[in-house]
């Protein structure tokens, strides 16, 4: 390891607000800036889990072996494909985010809190910037939940969000059962979807329709604090472009299977007025950066919500997700 006790790079804010995220910026290589983040990772995880996020730039992170060695530093294990992200190479816990449509923007959300178990800090580097947007927009998910009417958030607290989800058996318009679930079995998708606290219906004998009651807003694991995590804009109907409502209504006679909803946890519907209020106020509290090849953004998925502006030309992201929470 190179002697870089000389390398002293800026922390600075990167908003006037009290949540905002950090940026630590290095004049230098990957390598050397990997050896600062070796030699201070107890003091980077403490500004992490009170910021929330920490922008790390200039250190050239812009390959999954770099990004690697940063998510072996900050995490106590590296989650591996779940069946929604690709890793980018054989043997590698770095991964691709999700494929969606260039043109559209992806809503804000903390990564995978729809499942029983979900990763406690993300990281993402940019292999390659698009030529235009392709921002990744993040909100202080504290800052979401204060800014929330009180009926809105005292609903979702009370009533906690059910994720309905819908599966063909094979791929369309998403993934199919057998691929999410790896097996052509249903005996074992039916003791998966217990194991990961799922209820289950088959509708039409190959179809299969899946339930699943989470928190809304949970105590961050390590200050306590309170946070909005969830998916609802990523899953709520009412969050499809209107065309595209039209589409599925069209092709679904029935609202179960719709390819993916969201409910209160009691099965009663959440009201269009409540998902507009919720996408406002993350609108109002998101802040975004442009991103520069190199960039590595440290993220604890509790804390901040992210997003993704619609972009042009070619965008190469690596993500890396690691350290398990589970409700
Ligand atoms: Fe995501």
């Amino acid at each position: 390891m190179n002697n870089n006790n000389n390398i002293k790079p800026e922390y600075k804010k990167m908003s006037d607000s009290p949540y905002s995220p950090c940026l630590i910026e290095f004049d230098s290589d990957s390598e050397s800036a990997l050896d600062y983040l070796y030699q201070h990772t107890r003091e980077i995880e403490n500004i992490l889990s009170s910021a929330g996020a920490v922008l790390v730039r200039g250190g050239g992170f812009n390959n999954y072996q770099a990004v690697e060695k940063v998510s072996d530093l900050f995490f106590l294990e590296a989650l591996k494909y779940n069946g929604e992200h690709y890793p980018v190479a054989e043997n590698t816990s770095v991964q691709r985010p999700v494929n969606y449509a260039n043109a559209e923007f992806l809503l804000w959300h903390n990564e995978n809190t729809f499942n029983h178990s979900f990763p406690a800090k993300a990281i993402f580097a940019c292999e390659l910037k698009a030529d235009v947007g392709g921002q990744t927009p993040i909100a202080d998910s504290r800052e979401v939940l204060n800014n929330l009417d009180k009926e809105v958030r005292e609903a979702f607290i009370n009533k906690q969000v059910m994720y309905v989800r819908k599966y063909e058996s094979h791929d369309f318009l998403g993934v199919g059962w057998k691929t999410i679930f790896n097996t052509d079995d249903k005996q074992t998708v039916e003791r998966l979807c217990r194991e990961k606290h799922m209820s289950f219906e088959w509708v039409d004998g190959d179809i299969l329709i899946t339930r699943a009651v989470r928190p809304a807003v949970i105590e961050h694991p390590v200050s306590g604090e309170l946070s909005w995590i969830n998916q609802v804009l990523h899953w709520h109907f009412h969050c499809l472009s209107p065309a595209s409502q039209e589409d599925v209504k069209v092709m679904f006679e029935e609202e179960r299977l719709y390819p993916r909803n969201c409910y209160f946890g009691d099965g009663s519907k959440i009201p269009n007025d409540y998902i507009d209020h919720i996408h406002a106020v993350y609108k109002q509290c998101q802040m975004q950066f442009d991103w520069q090849n190199g960039d590595l953004l440290l993220v604890d998925n509790v804390l901040k919500a992210h997003a993704r502006n619609p972009y042009k030309g070619e965008r190469k992201i690596l993500v890396s997700f690691g350290d398990v929470i589970t409700y």
